[in-house]
């Protein structure tokens, strides 16, 4: 989940520490039946098999375009380091997390950013 953009372990949070904060899961991306450019990216790469690892995957690659809009594959990989696929699709995941970076800043640009 994301609390206050920054990605968080779900599982080992209390529900008491993210009192008043922001939170956003998975299910909270889409918006009017169309999926979130990150959704959206993992999807048309093909970026999961099992779909076990894909929530945390995609918010946690979404906390790193809100800080960092164009990120190196570097940073990509860096920043994606805490997740693990056991479907091993992380080529994929790393050109999904690049293909939403650049539908993101076009968004942006166009005045629609989410
Ligand atoms: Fe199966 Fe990542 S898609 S664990």
């Amino acid at each position: 989940m994301l609390v206050d953009d920054n990605p968080t372990h779900a599982c080992v949070t209390p529900v008491g520490a993210v009192a008043g904060r922001r939170v956003r899961t998975i299910e909270a991306l889409e918006e009017g039946g169309r999926l979130h450019p990150v959704q959206q990216a993992f999807l048309d790469a093909g970026a999961f098999q099992c779909g076990y690892c894909t929530p945390g995957m995609i918010l946690t690659a979404l906390g790193l375009l809100l800080r960092c809009p164009d990120p190196s594959e570097e940073a990509i990989v860096r920043a994606m380091q805490g997740n693990l696929c056991r479907c091993g699709t992380y080529p994929r995941i790393v050109q999904a997390i690049g293909r939403a970076a650049a539908e993101l800043r076009a968004t942006a640009v166009a005045g629609g950013a989410r």
